[in-house]
């Protein structure tokens, strides 16, 4: 993390809403368990952790970007697939889950480390592979999660693709449609959103990127969309 720069404020929506979860000198001591994520998500955390790394190819070169720090072992297990040469680089907001994330990091881990807003990411244009937000919309307000889909889209190079994993509207015959989602809304106000609109509603409308695949997890409770940013690949021997 670069000391010197200026940390982000925290948002209003994450103060009053999930204080309980990230923010609290106790939630990584309550949180930071394999098997109580693993319980919130229903038993498939491993199942969606090994969807996203199988999309990846299980062999991530150059340079990729997760948007917010997660509670469990995802990180280590991104970071265990870098190849020779690449980066993984993990933005968060709170300075307490960038700490909680370099604990878990090997010493010689090849990842990066910043304390930055995924609505007004700090990186120039183009200059990652390959990004990923796992379970990070559901929690921000409509104009927030539109900014960081925007800005995630922004940083993907030509060619790059955006891996988002997260709620989805569930199949009506689901019957936690009827148990779960009612707790849920009542603990994450803004997951409700992701029940009831496909994520395309908060794209940029401008294009430029193509859907890869959309898959559905869980009787259609949890999804993983990836995004492919359409537009010439840079020729990287000419700016050499
Ligand atoms: C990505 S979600 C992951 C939730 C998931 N239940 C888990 O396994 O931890 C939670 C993280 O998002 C971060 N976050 C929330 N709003 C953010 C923002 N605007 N910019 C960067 N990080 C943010 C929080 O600080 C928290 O560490």
């Amino acid at each position: 993390m670069g000391a010197r720069k200026a940390l982000p404020a925290v948002p209003q929506y994450l103060q009053a809403n999930y204080w309980w979860a990230y923010i609290h000198p106790r939630a990584v001591y309550v949180f930071e368990r394999q098997w109580l994520v693993n319980l919130i998500l229903w038993g498939n955390y491993r199942r969606l952790c090994n969807a996203v790394l199988n999309g990846f190819g299980r062999h991530l070169s150059g340079r990729a970007l997760q948007i917010a720090c997660a509670y469990g072992d995802l990180t280590p297990r991104l970071a265990a697939c870098i190849a020779p040469g690449g980066t993984l680089e993990v933005v968060d907001i709170l300075p307490i889950q960038i700490e909680n994330l370099a604990s878990k990091l090997a010493h010689d881990a090849p990842v990066k480390l910043h304390c930055m807003d995924s609505a007004a990411l700090q990186f120039p244009d183009a200059s990652f592979d390959r990004a990923l937000l796992f379970f990070l919309l559901h929690e921000q307000p409509q104009a927030v999660r539109q900014k960081t889909l925007a800005e995630a889209l922004r940083v993907i190079r030509p060619g790059g693709t955006l891996t988002i994993v997260d709620y989805a509207p569930p199949s009506r015959l689901n019957p936690l449609c009827y148990l779960w989602l009612p707790v849920l809304e009542r603990l994450e106000p803004f997951a409700r959103d992701l029940f009831s609109e496909k994520i395309a509603a908060w794209l940029p409308k401008g294009g430029g990127f193509a859907t890869v695949s959309e898959r559905r997890y869980f009787g259609g409770l949890y999804q993983m969309l990836t995004l492919r940013i359409s537009g010439t690949v840079p020729d990287r021997k000419a700016d050499a």
